[in-house]
């Protein structure tokens, strides 16, 4: 298998070459949102200097040129994640987008009052605030599969907590704690029930090698931006006959085959669900951003973050003891590299704004994951996240501007 060597790939990403505070760059926030790598930046250079034209619309060269660069992104994408065909693959704005687009679509067609809906405690507010608002609508019963104390979500009573549930939405990849919840697993017995399955793959589809037939979902929500492609790109992998039988989700330009003054026929799919102009040059990087990641392999990806994880793990717990609470799971096989953390009683902000003068950029706050955090008990933590670029020097690091911010705070 081929292994990732980090020196060689920092060197990929330009931002990363910079000092900030007299220090060396050390960015520990991709769960976030990812660098880009030169060869995305310069793809997306390349086609505005060259190819770009409006996509579905021009019958002239440079418009099939850019539509044809548009869908062969979308083909890659396909491929990336094992769809059966790119008519599966649809791009929004960004995995939010995505998750309400099957919350409007697929929901307002297929749920009634009183149906229930099953998430998860540790899900990020993208796959809680869709279902709320539908609740508020249509009258929903919401439930939740609760965190365990061992970081891992506790299906003790899965099978009670489905009876009657019409559909099921649930992370591949906590942004707060690395859970890596057994997808597969809960969307057999999903299945078995009756119900629907989405899933929020915007940490995991950057990190793990996906295959969606093998994940057993019905849909599943990526973005770009965390898997070192461009901000405003998001995809919604559907199974075509879901997406065949739902509703659009916007109207407007490209995703209807006939307008009348009394009404409107749907286009075909995947563009039935692009309303508009698409994210063109945002495409093409994101193709980039696959082949990117194709060829350092995310096998290789993963074995890397998993190896960094545990050395982080053990050098956070040597040099800073009972001093720091890491939240999730301890095994770093079963976890994603995003370690949250209490530190001492520093605010997380204190902590940020402390690491931030020694070049160390980690989230602090709430991570989009309200629930969690009461569940937890806190109302916020610090989040240092690795990826493709990051090595045990920038855990290092880490560690050195934690205890430059417990000199600080006492
Ligand atoms: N969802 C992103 C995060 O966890 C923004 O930081």
């Amino acid at each position: 298998m081929a292994v990732l060597d980090v020196a060689v790939v920092k060197k990929d990403f330009p931002i990363l070459d910079q000092q900030v505070h007299g220090r060396r760059l050390v960015f520990l926030d991709s769960a976030a949102s990812a660098q880009k790598p030169q060869v995305v930046l310069d793809a997306m250079r390349h086609y505005y200097e060259t190819t770009h034209a409006n996509v579905h619309r021009g019958v002239y060269g440079l418009a099939e040129e850019a539509t044809a660069l548009y869908e062969g992104a979308r083909e890659k994408v396909g491929r990336f994640i094992g769809a059966r065909s790119s008519r599966e693959v649809l791009f929004s704005k960004n995995a939010t987008e995505s998750i309400n687009l099957v919350a409007h679509a697929w929901g307002r067609a297929n749920l009634r009052a009183g149906d229930a809906v099953l998430l998860s405690e540790i899900e990020h507010h993208a796959n809680l605030v869709p279902w709320l608002i539908l609740k508020d609508a249509l009258g929903l019963e919401l439930r939740y599969l609760p965190l365990g104390d061992d970081g891992q979500l506790d299906l003790t009573h899965l099978d009670e907590l489905l009876a009657g549930v019409k559909l099921v939405g649930v992370t591949a990849l906590s942004n707060v704690l690395g859970t890596i919840p057994p997808v597969r697993r809960i969307a057999d017995a999903a299945h078995a029930a009756g119900a629907v399955v989405v899933v929020d793959g915007s940490q995991y589809v950057p990190h793990v090698a996906t295959d969606v037939e093998a994940l057993g979902a019905d849909f599943l929500a990526f973005t770009g931006h965390k898997m070192v492609g461009p901000t405003g790109i998001g995809v919604l992998w559907g199974r075509e006959e879901l997406l065949d039988a739902m509703p659009p989700f916007l109207g407007g330009g490209d995703m209807i085959r006939d307008v009348r003054l009394d009404g409107f026929v749907v286009n075909d799919l995947p563009w039935k669900f692009e309303a508009g102009t698409p994210p063109i040059a945002e495409a093409v990087g994101l193709g980039a951003a696959v082949d990117y990641l194709e060829g350092l392999g995310l096998e290789a990806v993963r074995e890397h973050e998993i190896a960094l994880t545990g050395y982080a793990l053990r050098t956070l717990d040597a040099r800073l003891g009972d001093d720091i609470t890491i939240y999730g799971p301890s095994d770093p096989a079963s976890r994603g590299g995003v370690l949250s953390f209490s530190y001492k009683d520093i605010h997380p902000h204190d902590i940020s704004q402390v690491l931030d003068s020694q070049g160390v950029c980690v989230r602090a706050g709430h991570h989009c994951a309200k629930p969690l955090m009461r569940r937890l008990g806190v109302g916020a933590t610090a989040r240092a996240s690795f990826y493709l670029y990051n090595d045990e020097t920038d855990v290092d690091a880490l560690a050195d501007a934690l205890s430059a911010a417990s000199d600080l705070f006492g």
